[in-house]
């Protein structure tokens, strides 16, 4: 069984950076109409147009370290109150995030469905990093091997030209895989507690992690290996 296109859906993506946490999170939105909410493509959005937020957080950004939490969390709580099904692609990051992020949903009364964990080995997400192409307009990844465009630095959808991110460089890669190690692995075992933690194998071809994560939304406590 899979869910239904009118089916509620709040999920966080869990996992650290390049596991697919965008990629799967776009396949979703595609599919059933389900509002992507990446922390990561808000940013840059306000790092591009020069806003206050975009200023404050460029500099963190660029070096592959996370944006202080008052900064985020303030970003977030609008962000939330936007709708009743949502999936949060790269928050929470962090245990206060977390435990904000509980606050918000409980005020609102619009509790977490599932949290999706992608799994994956530092060496293919340093791979997928280094080689990632980004739709900057819509936040829609390419890989130059292992998912490419139907023609190179084009996104198949819209035509548009595709970029490297500026913190995909391999120095960046790995300060941001440090960074996911201190502060947001510990998030898993915030998640396991609650019942909702559901693990994927992001190694998997795209089609198969959607597959495991359409069984994961279908029943967290239930979901098949
Ligand atoms: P953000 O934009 O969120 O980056 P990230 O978490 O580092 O995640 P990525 O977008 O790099 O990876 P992904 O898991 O989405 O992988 P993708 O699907 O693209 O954050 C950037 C920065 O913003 C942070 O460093 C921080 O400074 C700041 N920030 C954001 N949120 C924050 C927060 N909450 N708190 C504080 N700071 C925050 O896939 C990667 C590549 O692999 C692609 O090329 C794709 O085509 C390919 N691929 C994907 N799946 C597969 C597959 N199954 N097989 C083969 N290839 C695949």
């Amino acid at each position: 069984m899979s869910p239904q296109a009118t089916q509620t859906m709040r999920l966080v993506f869990l996992g650290p950076p390049g596991a697919g946490k965008g990629t799967q999170a776009k396949v979703l939105e595609d599919r059933f109409a389900v509002r992507q909410i990446s922390t990561g493509d808000i940013l840059r959005a306000n790092v591009k147009s020069g806003t206050p937020l975009g200023l404050e957080a460029k500099s963190f950004m660029d070096a592959g370290q996370l944006v202080p939490d008052d900064v985020i969390i303030r970003m977030m709580r609008g962000e939330l109150a936007g709708g009743e099904s949502f999936i949060l692609d790269g928050f929470p990051r962090t245990i206060a995030q977390a435990q904000a992020l509980d606050e918000t949903l409980a005020s609102l009364s619009l509790p977490l469905t599932a949290v999706i964990m992608f799994e994956a080995d530092r060496d293919t997400l340093i791979a997928r990093l280094t080689g990632r192409w980004t739709n900057p307009r819509t936040g829609r990844t390419y890989h130059a091997v292992f998912n490419p465009p139907k023609v190179a630095g084009i996104d198949d959808e819209d035509g548009g030209p595709l970029e490297q991110r500026r913190d995909d460089t391999r120095d960046v890669v790995v300060e941001r895989l440090g960074e996911y190690d201190a502060k947001t692995a510990p998030l898993i075992e915030y998640y396991r507690k609650t019942g909702l933690l559901v693990s994927v194998d992001g190694l998997e071809p795209i089609d198969s992690v959607t597959s495991a994560v359409l069984s994961a939304i279908d029943g967290p406590a239930k979901a098949r290996p």
